[in-house]
């Protein structure tokens, strides 16, 4: 059976953000509106090489075009899951089983909550949760979580050695063009993109938390000694645009959750897309 994806993904080559660590980047246009949205993993080419997330369905003979293009299947000693969505565990399957060396870096919760769609062989498996340190050969990586997040499985990792972070889910933002990057977007409109997505479409509660405790969770991970953030839904965040960043995801405790599309909505775009073409 041929898989015809229901959400086709456009191409963007990997980029290399730090030394021997890439970002495998996939695009796919927002569903109703004219913005598109990354939806990126990333390779760390070190001593033991890792992939961080696995892609997702829709993009999947491109990325692991892109992955092995980037680090030999035999040679992947580390697969990094940072919480159990499917756009980052959607070729997780067949990771696993291209990388025969490789162990996978996940949690007990991800067991608990993925072993329904996963068959996790657990003596291949490495149980790494929040704050715990991971060494990898000429390394030492940290997972620690970030500020916002759409699942409780979810683990940040951050490399001293090149000082990049892997955001997961924070920092997310539809662009307005496909191969936009953060110093094309105008500041009030980053702001106000970033605000969509994490009360619209991540963490909606954090319009309900205490903006003081989430200071101190936002502090933690601003006080790593960050030079390059990679995400899975951000073009690379970089130079003076870091500390904007975190300044932005401050300040989402006091933002109202944006309102979502609804059945009217979905009534237009079936009834645009029944239209036939002038
Ligand atoms: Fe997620
Ligand atoms: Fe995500």
């Amino acid at each position: 059976m041929t898989f015809t994806p229901l959400a086709p993904t456009i191409r963007a080559e990997p980029t290399e953000v730090a030394p021997d660590t890439f970002v495998i980047h996939s695009v796919q246009p927002a569903f109703g509106a004219p913005l598109f949205v990354h939806l990126n993993s990333m390779v760390i080419r070190g001593a033991e090489p890792m992939i961080v997330d696995t892609g997702t369905i829709a993009n999947r003979t491109q990325w692991l075009e892109d992955a092995f293009s980037l680090v030999e299947p035999d040679d992947v000693r580390w697969v990094f899951l940072s919480h159990d969505d499917v756009d980052h565990a959607g070729n997780l399957d067949e990771v696993m089983t291209a990388c025969p060396n490789a162990t996978l870096v996940c949690t007990w919760a991800m067991v608990e909550r993925h072993t329904n769609a996963f068959h996790f062989p657990l003596d291949r498996c490495r149980w790494v949760v929040d704050g715990d340190s991971l060494d990898i050969g000429d390394r030492t990586l940290q997972a620690i979580r970030p500020p916002v997040y759409d699942s409780p499985t979810t683990r940040g990792l951050y490399d001293p050695t090149t000082q990049v972070y892997w955001s997961v889910d924070t920092f997310a933002v539809p662009l307005p063009d496909a191969h936009a990057q953060i110093a094309d977007l105008e500041a009030g409109f980053w702001g106000e993109v970033m605000a969509m997505f994490a009360l619209g479409g991540v963490s909606p509660w954090l319009s309900a938390i205490d903006q003081v405790k989430f200071g101190a969770i936002v502090d933690r991970v601003q006080g790593l000694d960050i030079t390059t953030i990679a995400g899975c839904h951000t073009p690379a965040i970089e130079g003076q645009f870091i500390e904007q960043a975190f300044e932005l995801v401050r300040n989402l405790p006091t933002l109202d959750p944006p309102a979502l599309p609804d059945q009217s909505m979905l009534e237009q775009v079936i009834t645009a897309s029944a239209r036939p073409a002038d």
